[in-house]
């Protein structure tokens, strides 16, 4: 995707072979800034802090800092715990693992000497696989909403919560690639995006991005979704997810189950976008086999923005005292889902769904 103009990735190796960098997105939308990463402990940091967050884009960066830990110390008790501190970071994208599972594989049988190289190239090809599964997921998606344009008059009108954007992930998207695809594609298109609280990953992030691309889009409180799916102001949902069950059910940002409600409700389609890595196949039953992150009070309690002036500034919402709740994810079961589109295709949110786009993983 474009910054700018100018073409740019979310994560990229530095030229010195030792680091690598990323855009640090608790600055935007009102600053761009890169931060660059040299030790495991400061990929882990990033994780954790939400300088890169969206599931893909997680495993991306745990993929760098474990290659990173091998760099500065090869043996099997350093990839052990570089493995745990990594993996801990984050509970419930399960990216993270898979993109951790796939390096620890790959470097285990290898002796020490060639497992940060190993390590760096394999980061890379996760980064590289990221962009082309996207792109694929684009491609199926693009056809829903070309379906879509081709029974109606006027735009299209999709509705996404939080970010599953290009900054979530390498490029693309998950959820934004069949709108960038359309977008480009000449189709009238516009984007309701929910802003997303606590963090604001839409109105801060999915705006950035759409903005960036020149799709156009309008930001709306999160409880606006129902009320314009009443009046016939969405004709799709495509949402991303942080984990979907072997059986279809998508956990995802929280406040997406409320969504899905409605758009059954009122005969909208939701489809969730994903690439197969956030698939886990070792679950069934989303409700009671995700762990949802609970994160700090003060997302709730506080908000930050940028003052007339420019300044960035953060204050306090809630009276002094009254405590907050923070969950970070919620669980659609596969019921109130009309499709996921993966990379290799649109399927039923269903077992049966999954394992005929992918019988060999499930
Ligand atoms: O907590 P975050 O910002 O890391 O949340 C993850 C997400 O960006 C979303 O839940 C998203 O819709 C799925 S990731 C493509």
């Amino acid at each position: 995707m474009r910054i700018d103009g100018k073409p740019m990735r979310t994560i990229w190796p530095h030229a010195d072979g030792r680091s690598f960098e990323v855009i640090d997105q608790t600055a935007l939308p009102h600053r761009f800034a890169v931060l660059r990463i040299d030790t495991a402990n400061a990929a882990a940091r990033a994780i954790k802090d939400m300088i890169v967050r969206g599931a893909p884009l997680i495993g991306a960066t745990a993929a760098y800092g474990l290659a990173l830990a091998m760099r500065e110390d090869a043996g099997d008790a350093a990839l052990a715990a570089a493995y745990d501190a990594l993996l801990a970071t984050r509970p419930t994208a399960v990216n993270l693992r898979w993109a951790l599972d796939d390096l620890r594989g790959a470097l285990a049988p290898l002796p020490a000497a060639q497992r940060f190289a190993a390590a760096w190239a394999r980061a890379a090809k996760i980064c590289d696989d990221d962009v082309a599964i996207c792109r694929a997921i684009g491609e199926h998606g693009l056809a829903l909403i070309r379906d879509i344009a081709r029974r109606k008059s006027g735009r299209v009108n999709v509705l996404t919560h939080c970010n599953a954007g290009w900054l979530a992930c390498v490029d693309w998207g998950t959820a934004t690639a069949p709108i960038y695809l359309a977008h480009d594609a000449g189709i009238a298109l516009h984007v309701w995006v929910d802003e997303t609280r606590p963090r604001n990953q839409g109105a801060s992030l999915t705006a950035y991005e759409l903005g960036q691309h020149g799709v156009a889009h309008t930001v709306i409180v999160d409880n606006a979704g129902g009320h314009l799916m009443q009046h016939g102001e969405v004709d799709l949902c495509i949402v991303g997810t942080d984990r979907t069950t072997a059986a279809g059910d998508v956990c995802n940002k929280i406040g997406t189950y409320l969504k899905a409600l409605a758009a059954k409700d009122n005969g909208v389609p939701f489809y969730v976008a994903l690439p197969s890595t956030t698939i886990d196949w070792t679950i069934a039953d989303g409700l009671r086999q995700i762990p949802i992150e609970q994160r700090a009070q003060a997302e709730v309690t506080r908000i930050a923005g940028k003052t007339a002036d420019g300044r960035i500034e953060t204050v306090q919402l809630t009276p002094d005292g009254s405590p907050a709740a923070n969950y970070g994810f919620d669980v659609t079961p596969a019921r109130l889902v009309t499709g996921l589109i993966t990379e290799r295709g649109v399927c039923p949110a269903s077992t049966a769904g999954l394992r005929a786009l992918f019988p060999k993983a499930a």
